[in-house]
């Protein structure tokens, strides 16, 4: 039999305020704690609960190491009129992305019709749709990269040096229809899939990781202290040495395996972002464009379905189904997650994240 834990239930508001106050409390200026909450409870309400407010931990460990500067705000210098460098000062990467994005989609807005910043000296910003959405609404398409701490090995190889660095992008969608939105780790799975095993209590599929001594793991433990496994053997490699290409040689951040994990509390992370933000309706008019994404989202999720299949999504689509979904019934935890975030909770004299509803789920 399956033992069972409780999933407990906390409404979105509850979670923002709690991030916001945690980060204010841990020296973060109270707009910018704002920015990094929204960015976290939209990842748990898009069902990336791996990238949502149980990170706040993890990034207040960092501040407390002093690798991380909650007080550090990041400059933005004007390279071409379309082009913009951001230097994100050590400081959260949520800001330092938040900023280049915003300076994209000015940028793109103008004649030029596009906007390109890299960022660099960033951290990790978490979910990568966050700053794919932050271009939607502002009707922008966009391609949103970052590199990240090493957990690959390149084709071939058996040591960690390449991120699990999502690679991620958006058009808007055409009438009354849901947006384009990739956003993806060129791994099997992303890594923040088996911190969140570990933590419940769980073990991750075959197929996933290798163990240090390259062996095939379900065990969450070994999978962190071996390797992920690369989606599409060298297809998946050379995707995540594209995003070092883009993020970090280009930028002028750190690369091949210089970038420190959002977990390793021992020097700043040294994060690089590239963002691409374009206005859709260059080469046809808005309506043009709106009405061939609609035509694409009535093929793709109109194709015959394999068997067994009830419904096919587009791309981007089963998180803002998720998302809906989770507006209404509230963001799930288990308790040793909700007992780690009141754990900071008590250190600096916030009022606790309290859960308000529940329900039990099998143990996989
Ligand atoms: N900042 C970092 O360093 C970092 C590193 C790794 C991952 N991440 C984040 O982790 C999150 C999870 O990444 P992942 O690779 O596990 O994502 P995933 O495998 O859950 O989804 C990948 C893509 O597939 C689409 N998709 C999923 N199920 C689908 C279905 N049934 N039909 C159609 N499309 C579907 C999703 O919309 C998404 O665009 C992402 O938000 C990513 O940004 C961040």
């Amino acid at each position: 039999m399956p033992s069972s834990y409780h999933l407990l239930l906390v409404p979105p508001s509850t979670a923002h305020r709690f991030a916001v106050d945690l980060l204010t409390h841990n020296g973060v200026a109270s707009t910018d704690a704002a920015i990094i909450a929204s960015a976290l409870v939209e990842a748990d309400l898009r069902g990336h609960d791996t990238h949502g407010i149980q990170r706040l931990p993890s990034y207040i460990a960092r501040i407390r190491h002093g690798v991380l500067d909650p007080h550090a705000s990041p400059t933005l210098k004007q390279i071409t009129p379309v082009v913009a460098l951001v230097d994100g000062h050590n400081g959260f990467g949520f800001l330092a992305a938040h900023m280049g994005m915003d300076a994209a989609i000015r940028m793109a807005q103008g004649e030029m019709g596009i906007g390109l910043v890299a960022v660099k000296h960033s951290n990790h910003f978490g979910m990568s749709a966050w700053v794919v959405q932050q271009a939607l609404d502002a009707g922008m398409a966009s391609l949103v990269f970052t590199n990240s701490s090493p957990a690959l090995p390149p084709y071939g190889g058996r040591e960690k040096l390449l991120g699990v660095s999502p690679i991620a992008a958006g058009a808007p969608g055409g009438p009354g229809r849901r947006p384009y939105i990739i956003d993806m780790a060129p791994s099997v799975a992303a890594r923040g899939k088996v911190y969140k095993a570990l933590r419940r209590g769980e073990q991750i599929p075959k197929g996933w990781a290798l163990d240090k001594h390259g062996r095939e793991t379900q065990d969450p433990q070994a999978a962190l202290e071996g390797v992920m496994l690369a989606m599409g053997g060298p297809k998946g490699s050379a995707l995540a040495i594209m995003m070092d290409v883009f993020s970090g040689v280009l930028t002028g951040s750190a690369f091949a395996g210089n970038v420190a994990g959002p977990y390793d509390p021992s020097r700043p992370g040294d994060v690089g972002h590239f963002l691409l933000a374009i206005r859709p309706d260059l080469f046809l008019s808005r309506q043009e464009f709106a009405a061939r994404m609609q035509y694409l989202y009535e093929r793709v999720t109109g194709a015959e379905r394999a068997e067994g299949v009830d419904r096919i999504y587009f791309p981007g689509e089963v998180e803002l189904v998720t998302r809906e979904r989770r507006m209404r019934e509230g963001i799930p935890v288990v308790q040793a997650e909700l007992d780690a975030l009141n754990e900071e909770a008590k250190r600096v004299g916030v009022d606790l994240l309290t859960a308000e509803l529940q329900r039990e789920k099998a143990r996989l």
